[in-house]
């Protein structure tokens, strides 16, 4: 697969097939991705790979905590910023709107989009889950290569037909998943990425990106 195609054909997928993707595919992928560049080659990511029966219960006991309206565990990074300014927070409503729009949610539905967002902690019926993680330490340049890394994966993952979603998501019970991983102490979990096979039946949301001259400017003679 062309690089382009890749990267066209890369998107938040929310529903997978249960298929069950051979480690020897992984390992192929992740053992690529390790190309990934990262300033003074720290290589500052750390992986997990839960599959079978450990994602399973790492789920479930996920589940419960949902189920149980529980908020979640007290946050080690903060997501976005607590006053989300113009143009971003147009943008994160327009995405957010296109989304359940796809989905046929409506904005009053509550309910439903309430279940739309409790998928992500079932990783949206994904077989394989990965969990990023990075030392405490480390500053904004490092979590730069762990986004790079994030993308090479995402991208080497198409090459094998497979699909994937980050989340975030799984940062908000970072304690459950580290009761299924057992990270040595000092790390971070940045988050989770659901891998798959798509779902037939998943819907083809395609959500928009800026404008070039929004985000890029050429400064030439
Ligand atoms: C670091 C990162 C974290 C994300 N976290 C979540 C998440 O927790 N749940 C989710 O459904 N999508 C999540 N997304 C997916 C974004 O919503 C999605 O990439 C964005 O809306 C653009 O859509 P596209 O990837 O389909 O083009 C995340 C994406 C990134 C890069």
């Amino acid at each position: 697969m062309d690089v382009y195609e890749a990267v066209a054909s890369r998107r938040a997928v929310r529903r997978f097939s249960g298929e069950p993707i051979p480690r020897e595919t992984l390992e192929r992928v992740l053992s690529a991705a390790a190309r990934t560049p990262s300033g003074a080659n720290l290589q500052p990511w750390h992986v997990y790979v839960l599959t079978g029966a450990p994602l399973a219960e790492l789920k479930k006991r996920t589940a419960e905590r949902v189920a149980a309206g529980d908020p979640g565990d007290e946050r080690e990074y903060q997501m976005y910023p607590s006053e989300l300014k113009s143009p971003y927070r147009e943008r994160r409503s327009a995405a957010a709107e296109q989304r359940y729009t796809a989905l046929g949610i409506s904005r009053e539905d509550r309910r439903s989009r309430e279940a739309a967002v409790a998928a992500n902690w079932d990783c949206f019926g994904a077989p394989t889950a990965l969990f990023c993680y990075i030392d405490r330490d480390m500053g904004p340049a490092q979590w730069a290569d762990l986004g790079m890394y994030l993308q090479t994966v995402m991208l080497l993952l198409r090459a094998e037909g497979l699909h994937s979603c980050p989340q975030m998501a799984w940062s908000v019970y970072c304690r459950t998943v580290a009761g299924a991983v057992l990270p040595p102490p000092g790390l971070i979990l940045f988050c989770g990425v659901s891998i798959g096979f798509e779902a037939p039946t998943a819907c083809h949301d395609r959500i928009d990106r800026a404008p070039l001259a929004e985000t890029v400017t050429f400064i030439d003679g």
